[in-house]
């Protein structure tokens, strides 16, 4: 137990000492369940989500993308379902009248006693709905009123007659979309796992209802692949398909992705807990929309010369928990070395340049040189460090995970070559200064 826990606390360390994650208005004392991204954090987040759009939208041809508001129309929660049943279960501890998820503490180790105060005295769960309220406009009335978006599905459903009107899409095809969600989650914690405001990518896949069963099985498995070619190892990783009374209101089937989280067993449970969710939505949110709008939202079937609503399969992520997947499993000590063995395509910086002195003007020269001609190659962030010694500079880019580090030594003024040395395998290569950036974009080829 103690190892997992440690495990997450390194991680937490790292990723403030290093600029990935800072708590959300720090100097106020911070806010429940809320995130900052830091100079690394954005990378490594940009590069998961670009990651996923190419796999998505960009290599298949029956997908297109959407940028959706935030605020919608009041109305889209009510014909969704999400102001009825977007709800958890409620429990407060009469003695010390703190707030839980009643499913989070009948989880606990401890059963029902109070976390906070070890009593047993609760009052009756009540459901809370996790849509945060809002106003738009300057008059807080209730016509005035509605919700920042729990999820960005609901955007891709209302925008589903503009994207068939516009695009000449053929069933099934998906429209898919990366943006923020709010939940006001009664329970947070466990980092960036649980949070309140996180960045979403979901694919609506829109397809016959004879084939609805086919193609649930078809996301799966890419999903699941998507993970595995990212570096996330396969052990780690399950499928695990939800009973009857934990579904979602709109679903008639759910699958989760599940990773064997650290803190989960820290805490006495069983690691497994939901990376990402795979689910068939039906014809559930369409039908609601074109009911309680009164526009058609049905497709017509050329070939059939019929109109239907299509069904829907829904694979859903958070970026968050997704690199806080990537990060736990990328999580290597190998003596005092710490090293981030992300895979290329997902680290904030792709190579690191030093000089091996940062007092000879001559070394500093050619490095300043081979690192402006680096970052303007197309290779993404490249990285320059001059401080402390050469051992230190490696050991620093590997526990932010940068595959590749050149350093330019006297040899270089020479004869124009520098090494290159691998954050995995720690060899050095010389190879020559006008061929690096060829070199390095075929070593970092993904
Ligand atoms: N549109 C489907 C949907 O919203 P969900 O299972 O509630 O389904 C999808 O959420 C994914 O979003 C989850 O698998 C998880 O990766 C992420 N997620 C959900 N709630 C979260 C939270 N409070 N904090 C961080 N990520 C969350």
């Amino acid at each position: 137990m103690a190892e997992e826990n440690k495990l997450m606390e390194k991680i937490v360390s790292l990723t403030k000492r290093r600029g990935f994650i800072f708590q959300g208005s720090e100097i106020y004392g911070g806010v429940g369940g809320i995130y900052d991204l830091g100079p690394l954090g954005v990378e490594l987040a940009n590069n998961i989500k670009a990651a996923w759009w190419k796999n998505i939208v960009q290599e298949r041809d029956n997908v297109v993308g959407l940028d959706s508001a935030i605020l919608m129309n009041k109305q889209v929660w009510h014909a969704s379902g999400h102001v009825d049943s977007f709800a958890d279960p409620l429990i407060e501890c009469k003695n010390c009248h703190t707030r839980y998820r009643e499913d989070a503490i009948q989880q606990t180790v401890k059963g029902l006693t109070c976390p906070n105060c070890g009593k047993s005295n609760w009052t009756p769960p009540r459901m809370f709905n996790l849509m945060f309220k809002t106003h738009i406009g300057p008059v807080e009335n209730e016509a005035s009123e509605t919700f920042l978006r729990p999820e960005t599905a609901q955007g891709i459903f209302v925008n589903f007659g503009n994207v068939v009107d516009t695009m000449r899409v053929k069933l099934p095809f998906g429209i898919a979309q990366i943006g923020k969600g709010f939940r006001n989650e009664i329970t947070i914690g466990n980092f960036l796992f649980r949070v309140r405001e996180f960045e979403m990518m979901e694919l609506e896949y829109f397809t016959y209802l004879k084939q609805a069963d086919k193609d649930f099985e078809y996301w799966q498995k890419e999903r699941m692949n998507w993970f595995v070619s990212l570096g996330i190892d396969k052990k780690n990783l399950r499928f695990r398909e939800h009973a009857d009374d934990e579904r979602a209101h709109y679903a008639v089937r759910s699958v989760d992705i599940e990773y064997d989280w650290p803190f989960a067993q820290a805490q006495g449970k069983p690691g497994w807990l939901e990376l990402e969710g795979i689910a068939n939505r039906t014809d559930y949110d369409l039908k609601q929309h074109a009911k309680e709008s009164g526009k058609d939202l049905s497709y017509f079937d050329e070939e059939t010369k019929e109109k239907i609503v299509p069904y829907v399969i829904e694979p859903s992520l958070g970026v968050g928990r997704a690199m806080l997947a990537f990060l736990i499993d990328a999580y290597h000590e190998d003596g005092d070395r710490v090293v981030l063995k992300l895979k290329p395509e997902l680290t904030p910086y792709k190579a690191a340049v030093f000089p091996l002195l940062a007092n000879k003007p001559e070394l500093v020269k050619l490095a300043q040189k081979i690192y402006l001609e680096l970052k303007t190659s197309d290779l993404g962030l490249i990285a320059w460090d001059d401080r402390g010694n050469i051992g230190k500079r490696y050991y620093s880019q590997d526990e932010i995970g940068t595959p590749f580090c050149a350093t330019i030594d006297f040899q270089s003024l020479e004869d124009q070559t520098v090494t290159i040395r691998d954050r995995d395998s720690m060899k050095q290569d010389r190879v020559k200064v006008n061929k690096l950036s060829s070199v390095l974009k075929e070593k970092l080829r993904y």
